[in-house]
């Protein structure tokens, strides 16, 4: 049995175009089941559904043999154990930095002042202010980051932006791109040894409709 594991929402939708290309389809609807485990028409394969940011520690201890995760929460988890063959190319955003509309970012940081930092993306953040020679506060988030400068609560936000109209309908403006972000297969290595002939040939039904698209 292989075990993939997905997260609800944008990754699964934008990962069953691909499986579909792959003659794979899922039995079940993630947003109308209860279920956690979803079989699929292939008996060797399930899908298991997992909150985003654990998608990396299921396929790293082996609950899943693979999975597919953003690079925000992949860069964030560290990337250890995991085998990562392709950038699937879907649910794609970006990292970036937010103040409130009229808050002058370019003096803050020209100031040398501490900037506080609201985001779950603590890792990213922390480096790319480093690199930037920006001394932050980093504050953990665990979501509605954009409520922490409207609140006082920091200064800035690091968050994902799609289409930026979460930012806009919040008075906040976007004042650096931190990063490209999309989808990532991972591997659990140890299940790519054991069960080498299957996960092959998922990875290589993945490459292929990825080549197609
Ligand atoms: C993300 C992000 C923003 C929003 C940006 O949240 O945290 O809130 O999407 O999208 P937009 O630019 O298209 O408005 P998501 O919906 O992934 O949920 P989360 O709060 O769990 O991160």
């Amino acid at each position: 049995m292989i075990t993939l594991a997905l997260s609800k929402g944008r990754i699964f939708e934008e990962t069953m175009p691909l499986l579909r290309a792959a003659g794979i389809s899922v039995l079940d609807d993630p947003e109308k089941t209860r279920k956690l485990i979803l079989a699929t028409n292939q008996n060797e394969l399930r899908v298991v559904l997992v909150r985003a940011s654990d998608v990396p520690t299921y396929v790293q201890y082996g609950g899943a043999d693979l999975g597919i995760t953003g690079l925000d929460t992949l860069i964030e988890h560290g990337g250890d154990g995991l085998y990562q063959p392709l950038d699937l190319q879907i649910a794609k955003c970006r990292i970036s930095v937010a103040v409130r509309e009229g808050f002058d970012y370019v003096a803050a940081v020209r100031q040398g002042s501490r900037l506080s930092v609201a985001t779950k993306y603590v890792g990213i953040a922390r480096e790319f202010f480093a690199t930037k020679g920006v001394h932050v506060d980093l504050i953990k988030l665990y979501g509605s980051m954009e409520l922490a400068p409207l609140t006082g609560l920091s200064d800035a936000i690091v968050d994902l932006v799609s289409t930026g109209n979460t930012l806009k309908a919040n008075q906040l403006v976007e004042v650096e791109h931190i990063m490209d972000i999309s989808s990532r297969l991972v591997v659990n290595q140890a299940s790519l040894k054991l069960k080498q002939a299957p996960l092959r040939r998922i990875i290589d039904a993945f490459s292929g409709a990825l080549e197609a698209a």
